[in-house]
């Protein structure tokens, strides 16, 4: 069996995080959650005022990019890596809904694109990876051995969205929670840079009736038929 790359693309809440980790336990392969870094960065730039409601400052972040340091350390607990920023364990602040009110935002910067997606490449030389996000079957790894495309409808999204951040304690509507999926579809496909399309060799799932577990069989045995 050679060692291959899997890029995971699609819409947000999908759950494309919970099949890439999947995959990556069930390969022993490297999962990247490179959604968690652009949250990462959006929290760094609430942290220093240079977004808030409807500002934002993106010279300031910009010129902040060299100061923010982003690994992913793996937890033996939990079974996956955390995201640091500069340090510190950001796991549960970047999963709030500010974060993901902004976070969209943040993503549209170029230069905020260019300097994760050399992380992620780095990350990637060895291949044995998982990765999930927008762009990584379009512009992180377009010579992925295999891509797949993840859809559901919006309200599916946002109510599985929903159910995740009540379990957690979060007090968010449901409404909000579409709302903001539905706003983070919009900027996601229709921004310059990178926008979120579906590769022309990927895979495309639509999840809305299938379970995690016969969705997981289905994408191993592509696996399979690609290693
Ligand atoms: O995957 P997750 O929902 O955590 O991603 C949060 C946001 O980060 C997305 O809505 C998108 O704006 C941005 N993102 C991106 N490119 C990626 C991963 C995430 O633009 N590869």
């Amino acid at each position: 069996m050679r060692n291959i790359t899997i890029a995971i693309d699609g819409f947000s809440s999908t759950g494309k995080s919970t099949l890439a980790k999947q995959l990556a336990k069930e390969l022993a392969y490297v999962y990247v959650d490179t959604g968690a870094m652009y949250r990462a960065v959006t929290l760094f730039a609430m942290n220093n005022n240079f977004i808030k409601a409807d500002f934002f400052d993106k010279k300031a972040l910009i010129n902040s990019l060299p100061k923010i340091k982003l690994e992913f350390k793996y937890n033996p607990e939990l079974g996956f890596a955390e995201m640091y920023l500069n340090g510190e364990n950001v796991e549960k602040q970047i999963r709030t809904i500010e974060v993901s009110s902004f976070v969209s935002k943040v993503a549209e910067v170029s230069e905020v694109r260019s300097k994760l997606v050399e992380q992620q490449q780095e990350m990637g030389t060895n291949k044995a990876i998982v990765m999930d996000g927008r762009d990584i079957g379009t512009v992180v790894f377009p010579m992925a051995e295999l891509k797949i495309f993840m859809t559901a409808s919006a309200e599916t999204r946002a109510q599985r969205r929903f159910d995740e951040l009540r379990q957690k304690g979060d007090n968010v509507s449901y409404e909000d929670v579409l709302k903001n999926v539905v706003e983070r579809d919009y900027i996601d496909t229709h921004r310059e840079d990178s926008p979120l399309v579906i590769a022309d060799d990927a895979i495309e799932i639509d999840n809305s009736y299938l379970n995690r577990e016969e969705q997981f069989t289905a994408v191993l045995e592509l696996v399979n038929e690609v290693v």
